[in-house]
């Protein structure tokens, strides 16, 4: 199920016809994607569905090179995630974000490209 607006852009991972994750992103250049929040359900973690929905990203925008987002500081388990991904812990932030409480991440152009 995808549903696009103006703005963000929201993709559910489904199985057996329930929600069992989402992604919400958004385009700030033609090859600039922000990761504004992803989440899969307990009982489905470690299974691919959040590195799917990442690389699912480059399907809706192909030109996709960077790929930015923040998270919290105490969110271990998601920059563990992100890391294993390809991204690296950076100075990008955004509005409203507190550098005290979360931090950013970016891809390295080596690693995932989108
Ligand atoms: C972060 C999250 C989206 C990961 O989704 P997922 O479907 O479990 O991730 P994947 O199965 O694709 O994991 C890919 C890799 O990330 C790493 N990883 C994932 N969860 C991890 C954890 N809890 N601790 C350490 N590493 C982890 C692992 O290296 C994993 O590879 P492996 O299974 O081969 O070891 C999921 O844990 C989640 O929804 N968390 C709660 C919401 C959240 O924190 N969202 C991010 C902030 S907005």
């Amino acid at each position: 199920m995808v549903k696009k607006d103006k703005k963000f852009n929201v993709v559910a991972a489904i199985k057996n016809e329930k929600v069992v994750g989402g992604i919400i992103f958004t385009r700030k250049k033609p090859d600039f994607v922000y990761i504004d929040l992803i989440g899969v359900s307990p009982e489905f973690w470690g299974k691919g569905i959040g590195t799917k929905l990442i690389k699912n990203i480059k399907k809706f925008f192909p030109k996709t090179k960077k790929l930015a987002l923040v998270v919290r500081r105490a969110n271990l388990p998601a920059i563990l995630f992100y890391e294993k991904l390809g991204f690296e812990i950076t100075d990008f932030t955004q509005p409203g974000y507190s550098r005290t409480h979360f931090v950013g991440m970016e891809n390295k152009p080596t690693t995932i490209q989108a």
